[in-house]
């Protein structure tokens, strides 16, 4: 079948694209935490008044960010394995592009960790993180494969406006974290080209019906996520607490997670969700498609 993107050029694009996890993070080295580690869209100053509580609410949600991150690359290398498989000597380019992308995204999982550990290191309060990921992950691997893609078209498309967010401040920010979002996006821009293709690939084989079945399951997994989020925000608001050695008043506490989610929201599933590249591959699919996802967007603001 006729796919977006041709799988030679692919190929050579992400040769040139690649990069080493030593080049953005060598063993041993470690993070400035005097400075922000996200950029104000995914880590805002509006929400507290003392600099120094702002600086440690922004490197915990930095931590929650490698974790979030890391669990979804966790479901997307097994889901382009199983895609690759079946048609694996049919068209050798298409192999060597999915089996390159799988290599990446095995990269990315490593170097979130090898980030998390680090920042575990420096930061001296244990932060929580949802999980255990392999729950999460076989709950999503167990919807139908064109609902999984499309999250994977959204989380590639997300970590774009992640890095774009992050470009205009880059030179404030940690330096290695910001090198993270940068370099994570010059790898996930060849996946998100991929992607499109393997979810034209899927759409073809599929009924009208059954596309739009599958947008309800990509929207299954935008719920499911959406839970792990608020638990994330809890989890935030914990480490907080013992990071500035307080607690919050109830009220207080209420308007930190009611403010976290709102932001976990946006940072993690409106950016995907209303990505113009995302809309564009959903309207190729089905004439309803692109709707439907933009009406549980609304539902999410
Ligand atoms: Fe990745
Ligand atoms: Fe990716």
């Amino acid at each position: 079948m006729q796919v977006p993107y041709s799988y030679g050029e692919l190929i050579s694009s992400a040769e040139k694209a690649r990069w080493q996890i030593d080049d953005l993070l060598p063993r041993g080295a470690t993070f400035d935490f005097r400075r922000p580690f996200l950029p104000e869209p995914l880590s805002p100053s509006d929400v507290l008044a003392d600099p120094c509580e702002l600086l440690l609410l922004n490197q915990i949600r930095a931590h929650a960010y490698l974790g979030i991150i890391g669990l979804i690359e966790e479901f997307i290398l097994p889901f382009v394995l199983d895609h690759a498989r079946p048609a694996a000597l049919a068209d050798e380019e298409r192999t060597r592009a999915l089996i390159g992308f799988a290599g990446e995204e095995a990269k990315h999982v490593q170097l979130f960790r090898r980030y998390r550990a680090t920042f575990v290191g420096g930061f001296g309060v244990p932060c929580g993180l949802i999980g255990p990921a392999e729950t999460l992950v076989r709950r999503i691997l167990a919807e139908p494969p064109l609902g999984v893609a499309l999250m994977v078209l959204h989380a590639e498309w997300m970590t774009q406006r992640h890095w774009l967010d992050c470009a205009e401040q880059a030179e404030t920010l940690e330096p290695r974290f910001a090198a993270l979002l940068r370099h994570h996006w010059a790898e996930e821009a060849q996946h998100a080209r991929l992607d499109s293709n393997m979810v034209a690939e899927l759409g073809a084989t599929l009924s009208g019906a059954e596309v739009l079945d599958c947008v309800d399951a990509y929207l299954r997994i935008v719920l499911l996520l959406d839970g792990a989020l608020r638990r994330q925000a809890e989890l935030d608001l914990d480490s907080f607490e013992r990071a500035v050695r307080r607690r919050l008043t109830p009220a207080g506490r209420e308007q930190f997670l009611e403010r976290q989610l709102a932001l976990n929201r946006q940072v993690y599933l409106l950016s995907g969700m209303t990505h113009p590249r995302v809309l564009a591959s959903l309207e190729a699919l089905h004439p309803y498609a692109r709707g439907r996802v933009e009406a549980a967007a609304a539902t999410l603001v």
